[in-house]
């Protein structure tokens, strides 16, 4: 017998053992439940290299339709318009466009159908609450940003202005922000890495976020790259999407562990780990995120298909967040945007510093090839045109320990935005 099988042997003597009793808070009724509502029936399922199952589910037959309110709803099958895009400086350094999964070098999922990563018995058993399971742990608000504090609660000046943001117990984050207009669409290319996570309920993710709504209760739609060992069982970088109507009090959840998102395309699931990884000094990768609002641009006056498209790659539609029904400030727009990283664990802002990586792993002064950068963060106005925001402010939470560096490398070039850093290190013991 080999070491593998012996080690998966013992597993499953673990599992066995444990599925006996209730574990922690987790009833075992419930965790079947919730799994047989979360793993719709397959057309046809495909076995990943990595470890992944994907179902190809009937379209009509998709977690989303368990909502309540969508009950009726009307599968809107492709976004009805393109945004105009602004030609990107040249200036760039190159890196290579990541346009497909790791799941779909074992196969496609036929017309009709979506992929869906299925979830495990064991994922649901690393919860503490069936309730919550896939979604971003509330955000609490410790105090207001201080600026005269070099380490926590940096804030950024936009247009001349000072911004406070509240700081959050368990999060640090290093983002480029820009507010002072309604956006109805924002887009990134950003660089993958593979960053360092300490602890199994720790995650780093880089990628974008549209926010509305008060600070303490905001809606957010975000998508991005993410290593999250908690939700997904294991230290991958995978393509992510997340929402919530209540600062992740009660709503939303990342991919499609609860329903609402609305899965049209056949080639990328949410959840599926990404192929290619950038390494320091050598090939760089990216994925393309953008998030519109296409029905707004055509139809203002139609709040029922007021519908926040995801795209991947470059012009790959993923699906839909219906926001009529999912939201109520995001139903007409975004009123502030982000990009950049976020790390979550109960270890940031505090000695000792959790070891969690952001980005590359490397602090924004690396730069190109060495930390992670966000290309033509690109905003969409009522002129629906993708154009960089006329105002952006860097920011990072613990600069010491996670930077933020807009970095403009001549007059009449775009400037890239570089964030990241190791965690614990000597600055940030
Ligand atoms: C910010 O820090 C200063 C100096 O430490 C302190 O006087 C002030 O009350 C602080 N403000 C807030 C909002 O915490
Ligand atoms: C930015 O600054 C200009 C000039 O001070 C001002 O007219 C404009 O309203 C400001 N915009 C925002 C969003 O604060
Ligand atoms: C931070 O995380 C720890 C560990 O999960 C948790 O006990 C604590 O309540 C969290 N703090 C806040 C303010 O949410």
């Amino acid at each position: 017998m080999t070491k593998l099988s012996i080690s998966s042997l013992f597993l499953m003597l673990v599992l066995s053992y444990l599925s006996d009793g209730a574990i922690g808070k987790v009833n075992l009724k419930e965790v079947d439940r919730k799994l047989k509502q979360l793993n719709k029936p397959a057309v046809k399922t495909i076995q990943s290299e990595d470890g992944d199952i994907i179902d190809c589910v009937d379209i009509y037959k998709q977690p989303a339709f368990d909502h309540p309110a969508l009950k009726n709803h009307v599968i809107q099958m492709k976004p009805n318009f393109d945004v105009k895009e602004e030609k990107p400086s040249t200036t760039a350094e190159s890196s290579k466009l990541v346009v497909s999964q790791t799941w779909r070098r074992s196969g496609s999922c036929p017309e009709g159908t979506v992929p869906i990563r299925r979830i495990r018995r064991e994922d649901l058993l690393r919860t503490n609450s069936i309730d919550r399971f896939g979604r971003k742990p509330q955000e609490i608000v410790v105090s207001k940003s201080n600026t005269t504090n070099q380490i926590d609660g940096h804030s950024p000046f936009i247009n001349n202005t000072k911004l406070s943001f509240p700081t959050m117990a368990n999060r640090s984050a290093a983002v480029l922000v820009t507010v002072g207009y309604n956006y109805i669409g924002a887009k990134a290319d950003i660089n993958v890495w593979n960053p360092q996570v300490e602890a199994n309920d720790e995650f780093t993710t880089a990628q974008i976020w549209l926010k509305a709504g008060p600070g303490d209760n905001f809606e957010s739609l975000e998508s991005g790259w993410t290593v999250n060992p908690h939700l997904y069982g294991d230290r991958r970088t995978r393509f992510f999407a997340h929402w919530t109507k209540d600062s992740y009090k009660t709503t939303g959840c990342f991919d499609l562990t609860c329903s609402g998102f609305v899965l049209t395309g056949t080639e990328i699931t949410l959840g599926g780990a990404i192929d290619h990884i950038s390494s320091h000094f050598g090939q760089q990768y990216k994925i393309t995120v953008g998030i519109y609002m296409y029905s707004l641009m055509v139809d203002f006056q139609d709040p029922k298909t007021s519908n926040w498209w995801l795209k991947y790659g470059s012009d790959i539609p993923v699906g839909y967040w219906p926001a009529a029904t999912l939201m109520s400030y995001l139903k007409h727009s975004s009123t502030l945007v982000e990009w950049g990283g976020q790390v979550y664990s109960p270890n940031v802002k505090k000695k000792p510093h959790t070891r969690t990586a952001m980005g590359s792993g490397d602090f924004a002064s690396g730069l190109f090839g060495n930390a992670c950068f966000i290309r033509n963060p690109n905003i969409v106005d009522y002129s629906l045109a993708l154009k960089y925001p006329e105002w952006v402010g860097a920011w990072a939470d613990e600069a010491y320990c996670y930077s933020a560096y807009n970095y403009q490398k001549s007059y009449g070039t775009l400037p890239v935005f570089y964030f990241g850093g190791p965690g614990q290190n000597h600055n940030c013991p």
